[in-house]
């Protein structure tokens, strides 16, 4: 079971048109045809959207975001045309809300990964190999990789797994040209991204970024390297041959398959509301993971 636990209800705003409701964001189009995305403070894990928000979650991811499109402006366009809120939206959407080109989205997960971890490491214990890519033996969780590599995947809808493909499938679904173009720019970005993370004593371990099409131009779209799209590690405690503390959702996970939430993950139930001091600590990851990046405290 997945989806869901409650259903969001996107709020009306005249002038904007509703267009979809992800996991994490809500998408509208204004009368201008341009995307307007709003990050909720929704959490997902283990495939379900949590009945527990964690407050701000989304103005930390968004503002993130942001900062990483202008660290990258010289590598790839970026989708953000404005941060003003449209006329008539609620104050809550501050710093929430992004205008953005609305693009040809590539329907592929571009990930790149430096260091072997997850779906990347059950596959290579498997086959040796991650998304069809042969590496070399003796690696263990957390090791980093000889080089970084691009492992797309597909997008998945909302309650469904993303599953691993190989390049050449992807060159089959989106044509020979623009795999080539993702995979050349999405290790590009990851190359810049994990360099700068480094400087600032996290490890960048993978990350996923979506693209889209203006005209011919490939822009970088959706979120870039935040928590919830990236596993960025803390350097001084990374230790391969064990899995790695993140500065994500580890404590909602760790809490969800304890017997403190009586959840079974196999089971057919929805998952429990968070308790505060998950819901608390969760909110200071994301807030410390805003801060050693950009260098600036979050609020
Ligand atoms: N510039 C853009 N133009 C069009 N679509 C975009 C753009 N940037 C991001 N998107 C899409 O907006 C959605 C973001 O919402 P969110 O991340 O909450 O959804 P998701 O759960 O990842 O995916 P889904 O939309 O399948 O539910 C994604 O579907 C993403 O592909
Ligand atoms: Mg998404």
């Amino acid at each position: 079971m997945s989806g869901f636990v409650e259903k969001p209800e996107p709020l009306q705003v005249p002038g904007l048109v509703h267009l979809h409701t992800g996991k994490v964001r809500e998408l509208y189009q204004n009368e201008a045809g341009d995307l307007v995305m709003v990050a909720s403070d929704r959490m997902s894990a283990y495939d379900w959207v949590l009945p527990t928000e964690i407050p701000d979650k989304g103005r930390i991811l968004t503002q993130l975001s942001l900062w990483w499109f202008d660290q990258l402006a010289d590598l790839v366009p970026g989708h953000v045309l404005s941060t003003e809120l449209p006329p008539g939206a609620p104050a809550d959407w501050a710093g929430r809300t992004l205008v953005c080109r609305s693009l040809r989205m590539v329907p592929v997960e571009c990930v790149a990964r430096g260091y072997l971890t997850g779906s990347g490491l059950a596959e290579y214990k498997e086959s040796r190999t991650v998304c069809g890519l042969a590496l070399p033996e003796g690696l263990v969780d957390g090791s980093e990789l000889p080089a970084p590599i691009f492992t797309p995947a597909t997008k998945a809808a909302v309650g469904e797994h993303d599953e691993n493909v190989s390049y050449e499938e992807v060159a089959r679904q989106v044509g020979a040209e623009t795999a080539a173009q993702l995979r050349q720019t999405t290790l590009a970005v990851y190359g810049r991204a994990r360099d700068i993370a480094r400087d600032r004593g996290i490890i960048l371990a993978d990350t996923k970024f979506e693209f889209g099409y203006d005209g011919d131009t490939l822009v970088l779209a959706d979120e870039v390297l935040t928590p919830d799209s990236s596993r960025f590690w803390p350097a001084d405690r990374w230790e391969p041959g064990r899995s790695q503390p993140a500065f994500d959702k580890q404590f909602v996970r760790d809490w969800l398959t304890s017997p403190a939430s009586g959840w079974d993950r196999t089971g057919e139930q929805p998952p429990p509301p968070l308790p505060q001091e998950i819901v608390e600590a969760t909110r200071a990851k994301y807030a410390e993971a805003y801060g050693r990046l950009t260098g600036v405290r979050w609020r």
